[in-house]
């Protein structure tokens, strides 16, 4: 039997404010905290036993998930004393890993959503003979990333650094955020400082001759690093084309979670969903936007593509598009607030104090 361990310990700082009181993999997408997706998939996959690499706000995941049995898990958490990266909080984990020496050990990157098939990359790994196998995704537009060439055989030829020039973009696949190590692997990590896996372990591990084996999978694949990406991931879940098990409900248009308040004309479309205790008045129009728990939207008001706080209040008529308001802040009414707008955690924006020119 597989085990897993979760990355989840990052600061999650492109998605300030939502990560000023919560860890990114606990914010809600679909309803439910980003990890339980996370979590489910694997458990889908046959994996029992998970380890979690928890750090910043590290004391959150345990009193939620507990043991994990409800979810059909072994759940463990482990936090670093200072932040150790993404290879040196592999690294820190390994004394409560169950596996022996040559067996596979799953790790994942607390904030992707993928469709990956997860037993493909294990028996890819497996057949392949590899130390390390990369889950692999092709982007469109590769120049934010760095890239990750294999040969004829998807073995590994080179981790290259963001590409600077045309000629650089020698490929379109991607390090995607899911792996498989041999434990013994692992414990080659140094513990006890930081340490990148994608920076250092990988390059390191390639330098001398291990092998690592890619697996091109190009089903869905989100990093939900930003505010507009989160925005769009929950929506996927809700819409359905992002898999999950622990979609609470029917995937379709929207989603209410049962204690949610909907005005019977108001429209919720695009993947919207409603989370417990929010309160949505009439006539309002809300698309492809996550409205978290006990916020509150006025009468008339017009969202979209955008991410409502928990406890926030949103002012009857307002418009927003693309805009990200932190829990508990309030945005008066007749506002009109546009792409990329994030309103701070208990901010407070007067009626009619923001608006856009009508001629634009
Ligand atoms: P940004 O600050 O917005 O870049 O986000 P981040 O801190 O999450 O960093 P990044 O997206 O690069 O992290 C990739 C994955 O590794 C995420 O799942 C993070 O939770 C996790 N991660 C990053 N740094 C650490 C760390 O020091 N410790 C642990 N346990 N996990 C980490």
């Amino acid at each position: 039997m597989t085990e897993a361990i979760l990355l989840v310990g990052g600061k999650g700082t492109r998605l300030r404010p939502l990560t000023v009181h919560t860890p990114k993999p606990m914010i809600p997408a679909a309803g439910v905290p980003f990890l339980t997706h996370l979590l489910a998939r694997a458990r889908a996959a046959g994996v029992e036993h998970i380890v979690l690499a928890t750090s910043y706000l590290a004391e959150v995941f345990e009193p939620h998930f507990g043991d994990g049995s409800e979810l059909g898990l072994h759940l463990e958490y482990v936090t670093e004393d200072e932040p150790l990266g993404t290879g040196g909080a592999i690294r820190n984990v390994a004394s409560r890993l169950r596996s022996g020496p040559d067996e596979p050990v799953l790790i994942f990157n607390g904030d992707i959503l993928t469709g990956l098939d997860i037993e493909a990359l294990v028996s890819t790994h497996g057949s392949s003979g590899a130390d390390v196998s990369l889950h692999l995704t092709r982007v469109e537009d590769p120049r934010a990333f760095g890239l990750v060439p294999t040969d004829s055989t998807g073995r590994v030829t080179a981790f290259l650094e963001k590409p600077q020039t045309p000629e650089e973009i020698v490929t379109d696949q991607i390090n995607a955020g899911a792996y498989v190590f041999r434990r013994s692997v692992i414990d080659t990590i140094p513990a006890g400082r930081p340490v990148s896996v994608e920076r250092e372990t990988f390059p390191g591990l390639l330098a001398s001759g291990a092998h690592l084996q890619g697996m091109v999978d190009s089903t869905y694949w989100l990093d939900l690093g930003t505010p507009q990406a989160f925005v769009r991931g929950s929506a996927d879940l809700v819409l359905g084309r992002a898999p999950s098990p622990a979609v609470p409900g029917r995937c379709g248009d929207r989603l209410v979670l049962p204690t949610a308040s909907v005005a019977s004309d108001a429209k919720l479309t695009g993947g919207t969903v409603v989370g417990d205790g929010a309160v949505v008045g009439e006539g309002a129009r809300i698309d492809g936007s996550a409205v978290l728990a006990g916020a509150v939207i006025g009468a008339g008001a017009v969202i979209s593509d955008s991410l409502i706080g928990a406890g926030a209040r949103i002012g009857d008529r307002t418009v927003l598009s693309g805009a990200v308001v932190g829990d508990g802040a309030t945005v008066g009414a007749d506002n009109e607030l546009q792409d990329g707008v994030r309103v701070w955690c208990g901010a407070s924006i007067p009626d009619a104090a923001i608006r856009f020119s009508s001629d634009r």
